[in-house]
C-alpha cells in the first residue's frame, strides 16, 4: 500500500477508535435507564481473593481441585492461590470502582473463610472481619454491596464429610452459613443471592466432571466416580432446597428488620432453532427449560418444569409436602448471567445426539454455526459469540415465564486474551471488542426495559481480569487489566468507556 493511503487509513482507524470513547458516539446513555438502576461490576471470591491459606481460612473444594496431582484440569496449570490478591488489595479495588462511578458491586463470600469447618466448627472472626472491612469500604464510597453467598467454592470439609451437594445434609449447612452472613452483614447488605449459576455448577461437577468434585460417567467423561444420568438431579434437588432453607431464614428472621431482597443467579444461554422446523423450535425450548427453569420453576412454582418431566419422568425427584412448604418462600428477584447465544437442533426425532454434550438430556444438540457461518462474531472463548439480541430475548423469556419478577443482569462481559505466557498487554488494554460488546448488549437491555421488563441493575463481568476457572489466567474479562507478575491493575479502554457511559445523560449532552 502507498505510504499516503496507509497514513490515511491509520488516521481514520485511530479516529474511529477514539470515537468509541466519546459518549455521543454511542446510542446508549445512562439516562436510558431508571435513576435507581444499579450499575456495577462483578467478581467472585475464589477468582480474585488469593490468600488461600491466610486468615484462618480452610481449604475450599476449588483449592483442592486445582492442587490435585491431575494434569490438564486448568488450561495453564494455575490455581487461585494468589489470583488478584484482592484479600490484601481490596481497598485499592474499591477505589478502582469509585473511579468508574458505579453505584453497586457484586461479590461473593468465601464460605471456607467464614466457616472453615462448616457447621461443624466455629465462625472465623477473621473471615467476618475481612468482609466487614470490604462492605464498609464500599459503603463509604456510595457503592451498594450485592452479595452472593455461594459462587462455586465450598469448604472441602463438607465434601469429605458427606459428599456435599449429593447429601440432603448440605441444606442444614447452607442454612447455617446463610444465617451467619445475614446476622453479620445484613445490617448493611440489602441485596443477597443464594447461588451463582447452580445450573453450571451441577452440570460441570456431576455430569461433565470438569469442575469439582469432578464426578461423571460415560459418555460424558471418565471420572473416578459418579453417575451423569442421576447425580445432576440429586444435587439440583439439594441446591434448590438449600436456596429455600436460606430464603426461609431470611424472610422469617431478618427481612422485616434489614429490609433487603434475596434472589438466585442463573447462567443463561439463549438458544435459536438451527432450522425453522417445529422439531428444532421444540429443541431450543427444551434446551432453555433444562437450564433456567430447571432451578427457577421449583422455586417460583413448586415443581420442576413440565418440559423436563416429559423427557425425564421419574429420573426427576419429587418434592415432599414439607419441601413444598419451604419452597413457598420463593425469591424476590432473578439474577441473569448472560453472555452468548447458540443454535439448538433436535436430536429426539432426528439423528442422534452428539454424545457427552451438556444438553444431551434435553435431547438437543448445540452448535455455534449454521452452514459454516458463526451465529455472531467470535470472542476469545470457544462457543462464545457476540449476539446482542440474545440478552433481550432471554430477559423477555424470563419476564414472561415468571410474571415479570424483578430481574438483575448480574453478569455480562467479553472474554479475550490468548495462550498462557503470551500477554499482548498493549492489545489487551486497547479492548475495542469489549466496548462494542458492552455497548451492543446494554442497548438491548434498555430496549427490554422500554418494552416492560422489570430489570433493575446491570453488572459487567468483571471488574478486573481474574482466575477464569478451567481457563486459568488465559482468558481476561476485566475492565481493568491485571499484570499477574506485579499484580498492578491498569484501566483498559473499556473502563474509560464504562465511566463515560455512567456519566452520559442524553439531555444534558444535547
Ligand atoms: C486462628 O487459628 C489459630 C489456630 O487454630 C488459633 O489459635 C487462633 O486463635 C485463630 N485466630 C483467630 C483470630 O481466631
Amino acid at each position: 500500500m502507498a505510504g499516503k493511503a496507509w497514513r490515511q487509513l491509520v488516521a481514520v482507524a485511530s479516529l474511529l477508535s477514539v470515537l468509541w470513547l466519546l459518549p455521543w458516539a454511542s446510542a446508549i446513555h445512562r439516562s436510558d435507564f431508571p435513576v435507581s438502576f444499579l450499575f456495577g461490576t462483578a467478581t467472585s471470591s475464589y477468582q480474585i481473593e488469593g490468600a488461600y491459606l491466610e486468615g484462618n481460612k480452610s481449604l475450599s473444594n476449588w483449592d483442592v481441585f486445582t492442587h490435585a496431582p491431575v494434569s490438564g484440569r486448568i488450561k495453564d496449570g494455575s490455581a487461585g492461590d494468589i489470583a488478584d490478591d484482592h484479600y490484601h488489595r481490596y481497598d485499592e479495588d474499591v477505589e478502582l470502582m469509585n473511579s468508574l462511578g458505579v453505584n453497586a458491586y457484586r461479590f461473593s463470600i468465601s464460605w471456607a473463610r467464614v466457616l472453615p469447618e462448616g457447621r461443624f466448627g466455629r465462625v472465623n472472626p477473621l473471615g467476618i472481619e475481612f468482609y466487614n472491612k470490604l462492605i464498609d469500604s464500599l459503603l463509604l464510597k456510595g457503592i451498594e454491596p450485592f452479595v452472593t453467598l455461594n459462587h462455586y467454592d465450598i469448604p472441602q470439609e463438607l465434601e469429605d464429610r458427606y459428599g456435599a451437594w449429593l447429601s440432603a445434609e448440605i441444606q442444614r449447612d447452607f442454612g447455617h452459613f446463610a444465617d451467619v452472613c445475614f446476622a453479620a452483614f445484613g445490617d448493611r447488605v440489602k441485596y443477597w443471592t443464594t447461588f451463582n449459576e447452580p445450573n453450571v455448577a451441577v452440570l460441570t461437577g456431576y455430569m461433565l466432571g470438569t469442575y469439582p468434585p469432578a464426578r461423571c460417567s460415560p459418555p460424558f467423561g471418565s471420572c473416578a466416580g459418579g453417575d451423569s444420568d442421576a447425580e445432576p438431579y440429586v444435587t439440583t434437588h439439594n441446591v434448590v432446597l438449600s436456596h429455600a432453607t436460606a430464603v426461609e431464614i431470611y424472610k422469617r428472621k431478618y427481612q422485616s428488620k434489614q429490609k433487603g431482597l434475596i434472589g438466585i443467579v442463573m447462567y443463561t444461554t439463549w438458544y435459536e432453532p438451527l432450522t425453522d422446523t417445529p422439531e428444532d423450535r421444540l429443541a431450543a425450548e427444551r434446551a432453555l427449560a433444562f437450564s433456567v427453569p430447571w432451578f427457577v420453576d421449583p422455586i417460583v412454582y413448586g415443581d420442576y418444569p413440565p418440559e423436563m418431566r416429559q423427557v425425564l419422568g421419574s429420573r426427576l425427584p419429587t418434592f415432599s409436602p414439607e419441601e413444598r412448604r419451604k419452597l413457598g418462600y420463593k425469591l424476590d428477584f432473578i439474577g441473569i448471567n448472560h453472555y452468548t447465544t447458540l443454535y439448538a437442533r433436535d436430536c429426539m426425532f432426528s439423528s442422534g445426539c452428539p454424545l457427552g454434550q451438556g444438553t444431551q438430556h434435553a435431547l438437543a444438540a448445540v452448535t455455534g454455526e449454521r452452514n459454516g457461518v458463526p451465529i455472531g462474531p467470535p470472542t476469545g472463548r470457544p462457543m462464545f459469540y457476540v449476539v446482542p439480541d440474545g440478552i433481550e430475548k432471554m430477559v423477555t423469556y424470563i419476564m414472561r415465564r415468571y410474571n415479570n419478577l424483578p430481574m438483575f443482569v448480574t453478569e455480562n462481559g467479553y472474554p479475550d486474551g490468548g495462550e498462557a505466557g503470551h500477554d499482548h498487554a498493549k492489545d489487551l488494554l486497547h479492548d475495542q471488542g469489549r466496548i462494542q460488546y458492552l455497548d451492543g448488549y446494554l442497548t438491548k437491555v434498555a430496549k427490554a426495559i422500554r418494552d416492560g421488563a422489570d430489570v433493575r441493575g446491570y453488572f459487567v463481568w468483571s471488574l478486573m481480569d481474574n482466575f477464569e476457572w478451567l481457563y486459568g489466567y488465559t482468558l481476561r474479562y476485566g475492565l481493568y487489566y491485571v499484570d499477574y507478575q506485579t499484580l498492578e491493575r491498569k484501566p483498559k479502554s473499556s473502563a474509560l468507556w464504562y465511566k463515560r457511559f455512567l456519566q452520559s445523560f442524553q439531555h444534558e449532552a444535547q
